[in-house]
């Protein structure tokens, strides 16, 4: 049982337009690890450096392969939680609805949530790393490395890794949905990694009231009107829940 604020319930409830900002702590429950958490995240266990940068890619493209089709196959494996399926349900009880998602897992689209922009990028396509525009297939397999049809270049992950910008239009269109907002949920991310970071800061700034859930304190607790700690998928049904009581 976790208790809203009534003032919270009232703001969700008064809410039309709606942006939820969300990063690997909503998949944690679908059994997919976090980046930055101490003992369980990924960069504590791997250096992003020698994984996730163009240069690891273009020095040693077998272990970068290898290391993304290892974690494409948890995300394959993996099933999403009461806090995807939560969104799904506050989707339809809204006007205006925008999921911006760090994740590169595609579980809220797994879960049904429609409209959805990923900042990151997806881990189950791939496109050419010399030129994205030769190939992109949707849903990848491949435990061994790739070619390029079209020119034989290597096949990477359709994310972003670290010194690379992130996709023009989404990033727009992510801003843009925040500045018009009038209540912003950041969930399951340390808001750390800027320009996502930035999402609930444009909302607070263009005047919407932000409410972050997590299980401790992050860069944005001190900017956020409220800030509720336990897991999303204790918490977000609950949220979910308002607008049918
Ligand atoms: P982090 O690993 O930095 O943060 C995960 C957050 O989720 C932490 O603040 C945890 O406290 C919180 N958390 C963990 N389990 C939770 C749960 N069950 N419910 C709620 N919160 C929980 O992950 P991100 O903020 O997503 O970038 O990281 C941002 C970006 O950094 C990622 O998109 C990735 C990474 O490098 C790229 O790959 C480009």
């Amino acid at each position: 049982m976790f208790n809203l604020p009534k003032d919270l319930i009232k703001i969700i409830n008064q809410s039309q337009r709606m942006v939820v900002f969300t990063g690997a702590g909503i998949s944690a429950e679908s059994g997919i690890p976090t980046f930055r958490e101490a003992q369980t995240g990924l960069w504590a266990k791997y250096d992003p450096m020698q994984l996730a940068t163009p240069q690891a890619f273009a020095k040693n493209p077998e272990l970068v392969w290898q290391w993304y089709a290892w974690r494409r196959k948890l995300v394959q494996a993996a099933q999403p939680n009461a806090a995807h399926l939560a969104l799904v349900d506050l989707e339809a009880s809204l006007p205006d609805f925008v999921l911006v998602t760090q994740n590169v897992d595609g579980l809220h689209q797994r879960a049904g949530s429609k409209n959805v922009i990923e900042l990151h990028g997806n881990i189950n396509r791939i496109k050419c790393f010399f030129d994205a525009s030769h190939v992109i297939a949707e849903q990848c397999y491949d435990d061994n490395l790739p070619s390029c049809p079209v020119c034989s270049a290597n096949l990477r992950p359709d994310v972003v890794w670290f010194g690379e910008s992130l996709p023009e239009e989404a990033l727009r269109q992510a801003f843009n949905a925040a500045e018009n907002c009038d209540l912003c949920l950041s969930i399951g991310t340390s808001a750390l990694i800027y320009p996502a970071a930035g999402i609930p800061l444009a909302a607070k700034q263009a005047g919407a009231r932000v409410v972050e859930i997590n299980l401790s304190p992050t860069a944005l607790s001190e900017h956020t009107d409220f800030t509720l700690f336990g897991t999303a998928a204790q918490i977000l049904p609950y949220i979910s829940a308002t607008f049918s009581s």
